[in-house]
């Protein structure tokens, strides 16, 4: 079975994600029919269809003429019997099971035999849906993310009776309309909104234990490569939306305690901070938003003395080139550094104060070439102000956490690895597509197996064992998938 740019698709829906799915289809040369019931929503689909468009004519990716033809290419209609020659059906209604059974038994009757029918539910089971069809094989789901035109990835999900040819198909179809898609099977949050849940998680664990959120959000944009920091981008979200997936997928999820929802979240949604729609959330939008308080103090070393350096490689080659002295001495520990008389090392799991041999703790970060900032946990503050002179004369701003396991970086980035890894484990989709998925439909900047690969599996086992036994907290526990020490 294959879907050619000149089949007629049909959406139902004219909402948010109906008229996006409209548009790319449209722009992929198709003709489609956007179904709703509701005139006023027909109006405003094509309303926000129209404004993109002429958008994206202004900025020089569209000439006028196509933009133009796709706009005639989409008809917009309350009548549900315009879908009868659609070869796809997407269903974009209001995520509830009986609406959905309603529509889509009506659908299935009104279209030929070999139409495949598709659902962008975020949250229900493709095979309760299906429950009323009478051919189920050709029906699957079809996660598609917000915005629509301009985020690839489209989760394919295949429910227990959804035929081959269908996911085949509409994956294929899916490349066509420039989107990357990832077959995934059916458990609840599929992958992005299951595996990205630590992001968030963390973030709020750091602020309920009084973490500053402007160096929470700081330490995994400059240190750990995210375009936002998690309560940023929880804040843009919505706590009620955000807060919500985060309950349903731990409701859904009985006993893996790793999916927990944070109380400090909670606390937002009851008092009705739900992020910038409120103007008000983590941060307060009516006063200019906070910095990060960097470290000031102390002043370039002139020389640092360093042993078995790995992750930590880019900072000494980096002080080299900044004409500080390097002196190697096999004494030194692992990825440990000793500036002006305080011991440094990068982070495995452990608190500081179960480190008696070291000053400062250094938490990871993704590549310590492009980090922008460093996150410390320093004994004293004498101890603080020598590695921020170190990390300053680098061009590093230092951030300071109190000492806590794992830190922020290391920890979110390991519970994210732990989160992806139970996901293959569980068979949601391979490896690579979990990877895929974080990158293309939650804009992480590398896959959480990718960065576990990376800096090894092993090194990943130990810090989430050493986080698990010094917090006392079995979430982080490590996958079985890190294999076994
Ligand atoms: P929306 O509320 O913006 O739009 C839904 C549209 O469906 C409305 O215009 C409504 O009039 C229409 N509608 C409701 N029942 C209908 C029926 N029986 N026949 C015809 N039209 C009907 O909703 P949104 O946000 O676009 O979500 C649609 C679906 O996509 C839901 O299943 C949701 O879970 C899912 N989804 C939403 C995402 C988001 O970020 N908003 C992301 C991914 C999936």
């Amino acid at each position: 079975m294959e879907i050619h740019i000149n089949s007629p698709i049909a959406v139902i829906g004219a909402g948010t994600m109906g008229a996006g799915i409209a548009q790319v289809a449209a722009t992929a040369g198709h003709m489609v029919t956007v179904i709703d019931r509701d005139e006023a929503a027909l109006a405003q689909g094509r309303s926000v269809v129209a404004t993109v468009l002429a958008s994206s004519v202004a900025k020089g990716r569209l000439d006028d003429r196509a933009r133009s033809d796709i706009e005639a290419r989409i008809r917009w209609s309350t009548d549900p019997s315009q879908v009868a020659h659609a070869c796809l059906v997407v269903e974009a209604i209001v995520e509830r099971l009986d609406a959905k059974h309603h529509l889509l038994g009506a659908i299935e009757r009104v279209v030929g035999r070999d139409a495949l029918i598709a659902s962008n539910t975020s949250s229900l089971g493709i095979g309760d849906i299906a429950a009323v069809l009478t051919r189920p094989e050709r029906f699957l789901g079809l996660h598609f993310f917000n915005p629509v035109p301009s985020m690839k990835l489209v989760e394919i999900v295949a429910g227990p009776a959804t035929g081959p040819m269908a996911v085949d198909a509409v994956s294929a179809l899916m490349r066509i309309w420039g989107k990357r898609p990832v077959v995934v099977r059916e458990v609840p949050g599929f992958i992005v909104n299951r595996v990205a849940r630590p992001y968030y998680a963390e973030g709020f664990a750091a602020l309920g234990e009084g973490i500053a959120p402007a160096a929470i959000d700081a330490a995994l944009t400059g240190a750990a490569g995210f375009r936002m920091g998690p309560l940023a981008l929880g804040d843009m979200i919505g706590h009620d939306v955000n807060f919500a997936v985060a309950t349903s997928v731990y409701e859904a999820y009985r006993g893996k305690t790793r999916f927990r929802p944070q109380e400090s979240q909670r606390s937002l949604v009851e008092a009705g901070r739900f992020g910038r729609k409120t103007r008000h959330g983590v941060y307060d939008y009516n006063q200019p938003l906070p910095v990060p308080d960097c470290l000031r103090g102390g002043s370039a070393p002139a020389s640092i003395t360093v042993s078995q350096i790995d992750l930590l490689a880019p900072l000494v080659a980096d002080a080299r080139s900044h004409g500080i002295t390097v002196v190697e001495d096999s004494r030194l520990g692992p990825d440990a550094l000793s500036v002006d008389g305080s011991l440094m090392a990068l982070g495995d799991g452990r608190p500081l104060a179960s480190r008696c041999d070291i000053d400062v703790l250094i938490d990871h970060a993704r590549d310590f070439s492009s980090a922008t900032h460093c996150v410390i946990s320093a004994r004293s503050a004498e101890h603080a102000d020598r590695a921020t002179g170190f990390l300053r004369a680098l061009g590093r701003e230092a951030l300071q956490v109190p000492d806590r396991p794992g830190q922020i970086v290391l920890r979110t980035l390991a519970q994210l690895a732990n989160a992806a890894a139970d996901a293959v484990r569980d068979e949601v989709a391979t490896a690579s597509g979990i990877d895929e998925a974080m990158i293309f439909g939650a804009n992480h900047p590398e896959g959480p197996l990718g960065w576990a690969g990376r800096i090894g599996d092993d090194r990943v086992r130990a810090s989430l064992s050493n986080i698990a036994a010094a917090s006392g907290d079995p979430i982080y526990a490590p996958s079985p998938m890190f294999g076994v020490p």
